[in-house]
């Protein structure tokens, strides 16, 4: 973990989940563990609570797998077919108007969407399982190989499993299989205007970015 290191004490699962492409094919996923993961990501927030996301999974070997895999894209079917669930998160496009049947278009779909997927990769590490997140497949096949209606976008596609050995990746993932650092703080955080440097002259200045 020694691209990890976090310049304020966040909760260590936050530190501690990342996206491996390792899946161990021998050690697959459960229904249950699929429904505690699927409960936490009901439970994000999101815009007047509209709840615009959607789950479509697909267990390895059973119903729907094969056509789900088949609409990602070459590079990540050479690994994601070893990870023991496939998810597509999907989101609403339209949201409920005042009137009964109206519907508009939503400002923040895909916003919440994330929010709900950032808790059900957090829960599935706390569960012992690795999630992967690719928007790496095919667009319109997804929406038709799902039968998606009209409304609904395919966010990611995300690959569920349990870490194996990296040994099973295809030559040149190997290496690459590994915890990832981020930005400085520094480079994210603004305050007052976009691009403005967070006041270091500020008497509380250890608040944001005291590192
Ligand atoms: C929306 C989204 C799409 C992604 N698409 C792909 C993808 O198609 N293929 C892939 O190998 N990784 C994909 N990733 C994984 C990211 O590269 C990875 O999350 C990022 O490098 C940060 O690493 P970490 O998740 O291990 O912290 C995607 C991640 C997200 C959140």
């Amino acid at each position: 973990m020694k691209n990890r290191v976090a310049n304020h004490p966040v909760l260590p699962l936050i530190l501690e989940r990342w996206s491996t492409r390792a899946f161990d094919p021998s050690r697959p996923v459960e229904r249950a563990e699929l429904g505690v993961i699927f409960e936490a990501a009901r439970w994000a927030p999101s815009a007047f609570n509209v709840q615009p996301w959607r789950f479509v999974f697909a267990l390895r070997g059973e119903t729907g797998w094969d056509a789900m895999k088949d609409v990602l894209i070459p590079f990540n079917q050479s690994w994601a077919g070893s990870a023991g669930a496939l998810i597509c998160v999907v989101s609403q496009a339209d949201a409920p108007g005042n009137s009964p049947g109206e519907r508009f278009p939503s400002y923040s779909h895909s916003f919440d969407a994330g929010a709900a997927w950032a808790l059900l990769a957090l829960q599935a590490h706390s569960l012992g399982l690795s999630t992967h997140a690719m928007t790496g497949f095919d667009v319109e096949r997804c929406k038709t190989v799902l039968k998606l209606p009209i409304n609904m976008r395919p966010e990611a596609i995300v690959a569920v499993g349990r870490a194996g050995s990296a040994d099973h990746l295809p030559e040149g993932l190997r290496e690459r299989d590994a915890p990832s650092g981020r930005q400085a703080i520094e480079e994210l955080v603004y305050e007052g205007t976009f691009g403005a440097p967070i006041d270091a002259s500020s008497p509380r200045r250890g608040d944001v970015n005291g590192v």
